[in-house]
């Protein structure tokens, strides 16, 4: 495995390889379980596999948790290697936003629910990234975890708008034995938080099990929501559910339905959702 810092020199070795399919993981490191799903289903769909690993500062909001992301290096280059990643590419800020262009990518519409409600200009910041990692690497095929349901939904779209020239990949979450999503903020839990939240998931398949038996989705997302504040400590900040990837109100005609939820804790706030897609529509 190749380690690339600079832009220049990702460049020529993308040059080398254009005869050859790659398949791209943008990352933000502290590689996990989820990760590796990514990067071994793009190993096992494409000649070259490029990851990145870039702890984006243009998706953080001033108030978020930018300086105490996780980071460890040296166990993700080893995670990558023995995941058979070619080229890892690790760049500062500097190299990414060597200059302010004063043009910016505005989201719109789909960052305004979910998320994006409580973190304003975060999904500008990951398309911003995307942008120029898509540029630069040039994927055949690019592969992202479904746990991001949002993040997920902001990418596909964007790329059917703007003609990107990518298939966008999604990838199943990966959970723990007990359930919990796998998110590099996990280890932000105290010992009684992580206990407790396996219940964000249990809540998503209450409230998917309610829904499926009754099409009330209003009693599916209380019964969530009751779930969860009486078996966590932590503050629901969402618990929806909504039409994907357009994020719009479920109708009779939706054909995949998000639930989705995210929940504070005092030093992390996760994330998780279930997608149901509907057979009869
Ligand atoms: O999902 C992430 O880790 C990040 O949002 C991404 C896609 C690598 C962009 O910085």
């Amino acid at each position: 495995m190749q380690t690339v810092e600079t832009i220049n020199e990702l460049k020529q070795i993308i040059a080398l390889n254009k005869d050859k399919t790659i398949g791209f993981v943008p990352t933000m490191g502290y590689l996990h379980e989820g990760h590796l799903a990514l990067l071994n289903k793009a190993r096992s769909e494409n000649e070259l596999v490029v990851a990145s690993i870039f702890v984006n500062p243009a998706q953080f909001g001033p108030n978020e948790d930018l300086d105490r992301y996780p980071r460890d290096i040296k166990r993700d280059t080893q995670l990558a290697t023995n995941a058979g990643v070619d080229i890892i590419f690790i760049p500062t800020p500097e190299q990414m936003y060597p200059f302010d262009s004063g043009i910016s990518i505005t989201v719109g519409d789909l960052s305004t629910k979910l998320c994006g409600e409580s973190r304003p200009g975060h999904f500008d910041g990951v398309l911003k990234v995307i942008t120029k990692l898509f540029h630069l690497v040039q994927p055949t095929k690019a592969y992202f975890g479904q746990k991001d349901a949002q993040q997920l939904a902001i990418i596909e779209t964007f790329v059917n708008a703007y003609n990107f020239p990518v298939e966008i990949v999604r990838v199943q979450t990966v959970r723990e034995s007990d359930g919990l999503a796998k998110s590099s903020r996990n280890v932000f839990l105290n010992e009684k938080e992580r206990s407790e939240a396996i219940h964000l998931y249990k809540a998503l398949q209450l409230a998917t099990i309610r829904w499926e038996e009754t099409k009330d989705l209003t009693a599916a997302i209380t019964i969530g929501k009751d779930h969860i504040e009486s078996n966590t400590s932590g503050k629901i900040d969402y618990f929806e559910a909504l039409s994907y990837p357009s994020l719009q109100q479920v109708t009779d005609d939706t054909k995949e339905v998000l639930f989705a939820t995210a929940v504070f804790f005092e030093k992390a706030r996760l994330i998780d959702n279930i997608l149901i897609v509907k057979k009869d529509v």
